[in-house]
């Protein structure tokens, strides 16, 4: 299936809930507030159908996001289900790791291909601050439960963040003694920081390239070095570019959508947990599946999908906002 670009479109992110047991700062407000209504979110019968007719059109990967996908009932039962539609290929999670301990394995069974996990300090006190409510060594269990229930690769996202002064070199050597891909992901400032409190703008975005040279000159180890060819990438279907350390068994990772725009290697929709499928991360043009899902032909549905489809935009542009929480989208 391919967009008005000319890009194969094969993946599609699924966020599973606005909810989440973490109210990081950068992503909703400490109250969790403005959630959605148990009626509008989809049921999870709902998503099995949007995912077999989004199949017959050519989708291959499906990534469930949130909120927090674990913390959404039926999720387990919901992998099992997906993953045995016919011409689904892989399905992901992007999660932040602290029911994994409790559901890897649960996970693992039903045929989840493999999880990211969101991580972005290694420092306890910043990490309360960031997450407001979670703490650190959870989220460290939920990594080594990752890694020990054998998902391969196993890849922590770290939001990069100029005001947070996170400690990157420490980040990076996560990625020497065991096999994780760990990435770092310019600070995309969607919301609004005076309103969410975070107060941080576009001046806390680091471009990737700044931050590859903070690491190597700090690194007391040789250097990062590319990977030797792009097989060698860890699996997956996104954006990053990646490094390692030599001897490394794991990488490090790039991910960088505003110094360096990869909408020309776009390859995916987006739909909300209530429903409505999003062209584009930016783009606040939706188009309600719900409503085809609940009263329509499997036809209609797929009309649905192919109109967003067709709404691909070719670039963001300069457009980084978004009306919508992150939280609700899934990033
Ligand atoms: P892999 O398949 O493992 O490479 O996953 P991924 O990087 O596509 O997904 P993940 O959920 O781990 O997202 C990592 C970061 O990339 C998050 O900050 C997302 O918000 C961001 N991201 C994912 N897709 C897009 C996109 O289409 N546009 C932009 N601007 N950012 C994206
Ligand atoms: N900029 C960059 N990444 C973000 N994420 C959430 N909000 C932002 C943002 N403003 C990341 C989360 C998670 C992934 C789904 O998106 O940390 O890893
Ligand atoms: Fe939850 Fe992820 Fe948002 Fe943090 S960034 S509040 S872990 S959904």
């Amino acid at each position: 299936m391919k967009d008005a670009h000319g890009r194969v479109i094969d993946y599609l992110r699924i966020s599973l809930t606005d909810r989440c047991n973490f109210r990081c700062i950068y992503c909703m407000p400490e109250d969790g507030v403005c959630q959605m209504d148990h009626d509008e979110i989809l049921r999870i019968e709902d998503i099995e159908r949007l995912v077999k007719v989004a199949a017959g059109i050519g989708i291959k990967s499906i990534r469930l996001t949130g909120g927090e996908p674990l913390v959404r009932k039926g999720v387990v039962d919901l992998v099992d289900s997906i993953t045995n539609i016919d011409g689904i290929e892989n399905v992901s999670m992007t999660t932040n790791g602290v029911l994994l301990p409790a559901m890897a394995e649960d996970l693992k069974r039903a045929g989840l291909s493999r999880v990211n996990i969101s991580l972005d300090t290694l420092d306890p006190e910043q990490f309360k601050y960031v997450t407001r409510v979670g703490k650190l060594e959870d989220t460290l269990a939920g990594i080594d439960a990752a890694l020990e229930c054998g998902f391969d690769p196993v890849k922590v996202n770290a939001v990069t963040v100029k005001s947070l002064n996170q400690d990157f070199l420490a980040f990076a050597k996560l990625s020497i003694d065991r096999p994780l891909h760990v990435r770092f992901i310019e600070y995309m400032p969607v919301g609004d920081s005076s309103e969410n409190g975070t107060g941080w703008g576009k001046e806390d975005v680091i471009p990737s390239k700044e931050l590859f040279s903070i690491i190597n000159e700090r690194a007391a180890i040789e250097g990062l070095l590319p990977l030797e060819s792009a097989a060698a990438d860890p699996l997956g279907w996104g954006p990053a570019r990646y490094f390692e350390f030599p001897d490394a068994k794991g990488t490090v990772g790039f991910i960088s959508p505003l110094s360096r725009h990869f909408c020309s290697a776009c390859n995916r929709l987006r739909m909300t947990a209530d429903g409505k499928i999003r062209p584009c991360l930016f783009s606040d043009t939706e188009y309600d599946a719900k409503q085809a899902l609940r009263n329509g032909t499997d036809e209609q549905v797929r009309a649905v999908l192919m109109e967003a489809l067709g709404a691909k935009p070719d670039d963001h542009h300069d457009k980084v906002g978004t009306e919508r929480g992150m939280s609700q989208i899934g990033g």
